[in-house]
């Protein structure tokens, strides 16, 4: 029984350990330094233990352009987002191509960038080819308007986690998801990727899912997100919660992605569907508006891009969903798909109005969402 193969065939391991971890932590003293973001930081992990593969380090200038352009890398291998590494054209100078860097993040040392180039980039066309909009108020162009002239591009090898700490228990690898998909038998597994608390609409096409595949990867993403977004430590919460209650044990794994959020909404979808194959799953969830954020993104626009990719280079099954709530004249969750009701009929709650119920310390209807998780989300607001 075969997994899905990673992304580009084989898994990628960055991290460095042994007496060449040592002797690397040595040389690092004579290196230039830089300092890491927390999104650039979140990329080294996960270029580090295989999920970003085929990816050993930030992209060159050929696969940057190659990337904006195609959403594939130089080679053909598809890859939507560009996966970079900045600097000001202060900090530039002290790096030199074909030497190593020495990079932090808070205070530690956690890697070296092997630097292959040192290259210019315009950010304005960056955020209209991967964000569609040259905004500063979309989250993902603000971030990119904020980071350095240049860009560093070349392999990395990791020494230490940039982010070990948060969510051991829940800090699966590649590979640890991968054995535990084998273990379990699993050969069909969907991916559902979320930065929000899980609501009805999410359990219901994740339950939809399951239906058609051997087990269910929960994939929260705890890696940076805008400062609006529910903290990571309440969302774990409420899955913990809606596990306990409404899922079977044996068909669902539970694991968090520390990935940083881009919102960039269709090129997003591909990117994190790219991801979680490498986690070794076959099938992965595509909603409403995914990794949308505002009015920038059709609401099924993250289901259209994926036409731009044949079957085969993605390697991975989308299971695009319509919009999803409850319907009182069903008796049921449905979508627009499987509704023939009007829309008084359903039960769908801005987000406003379900944090003013919150806020008040009142549930919401149980059609939208799980008492037990509301009181999570209430109890979560006195902290
Ligand atoms: S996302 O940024 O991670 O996409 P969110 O956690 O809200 O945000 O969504 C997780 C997944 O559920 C995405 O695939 C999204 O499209 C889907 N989704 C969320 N709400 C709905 C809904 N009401 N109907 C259909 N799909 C939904």
């Amino acid at each position: 029984m075969k997994l899905s193969r990673p992304h580009g065939g084989v898994l990628i391991n960055r991290q460095i350990v042994g007496i060449e971890r040592e002797r690397l932590i040595e040389s690092c003293r004579t290196m230039p330094q830089l300092h890491l973001s927390a999104r650039e930081s979140s990329d080294l992990e996960l270029i580090a233990n295989g999920a970003y593969s085929p990816l050993e380090g930030f992209l060159d200038a050929a696969d940057y352009r190659s990337v904006l352009t195609d959403m594939r890398l130089a080679n053909g291998v598809a890859w939507p987002l560009p996966i970079t590494l900045s600097v000001t054209d202060e900090e530039a100078g002290a790096f030199k191509e074909g030497e190593n860097v020495a990079l932090h993040h808070k205070g530690r040392l956690i890697g070296v960038l092997h630097l292959s180039e040192k290259y210019g980039y315009d950010k304005q066309r960056e955020a209209e080819l991967v964000y569609r909009t040259t905004d500063h108020a979309h989250p993902g162009v603000h971030a990119l308007y904020q980071q350095g002239k240049l860009l560093l591009g070349g392999r990395i090898s990791v020494l230490d986690r940039p982010h070990e700490f948060t969510f051991p228990e829940y800090r699966l690898d590649p590979l640890e998801t991968r054995a535990l998909f084998k273990e379990r038998g699993w050969r069909r597994v969907v991916a559902f990727q979320t930065r929000n608390p899980v609501h009805r609409a999410h359990e219901y096409i994740q339950k939809c899912a399951l239906e058609i595949a051997d087990g269910l990867l929960l994939h929260p993403l705890v890696g940076e997100t805008k400062s609006d977004d529910i903290p990571a430590e309440v969302r774990i919460r409420s899955y913990e919660t809606i596990l306990k209650h409404y899922y079977p044990a044996s068909r669902t794994i539970l694991a968090v992605l520390p990935a940083a959020m881009r919102y960039a909404g269709p090129r997003e979808a591909v990117f994190h569907a790219l991801i979680r194959k490498n986690y070794g799953c076959s099938h992965f969830i595509v909603g409403r508006d995914h990794a949308g954020v505002g009015n920038y993104y059709g609401s099924y626009d993250a289901h259209h891009i994926f036409d731009e990719f044949d079957v085969e280079e993605l390697g991975l099954t989308p299971l695009f969903f319509d919009h999803t709530f409850y319907c009182r004249s069903c008796g049921a969750m449905a979508s627009n798909k499987t509704c023939p009701h009007d829309t008084t009929a359903h039960v769908t709650l801005s987000g406003t109005r379900v944090r003013e119920l919150l806020e008040a310390g009142q549930l919401p209807p149980i059609e939208f969402s799980r008492p037990e998780v509301a009181q999570v989300l209430i109890d979560a607001q006195g902290v």
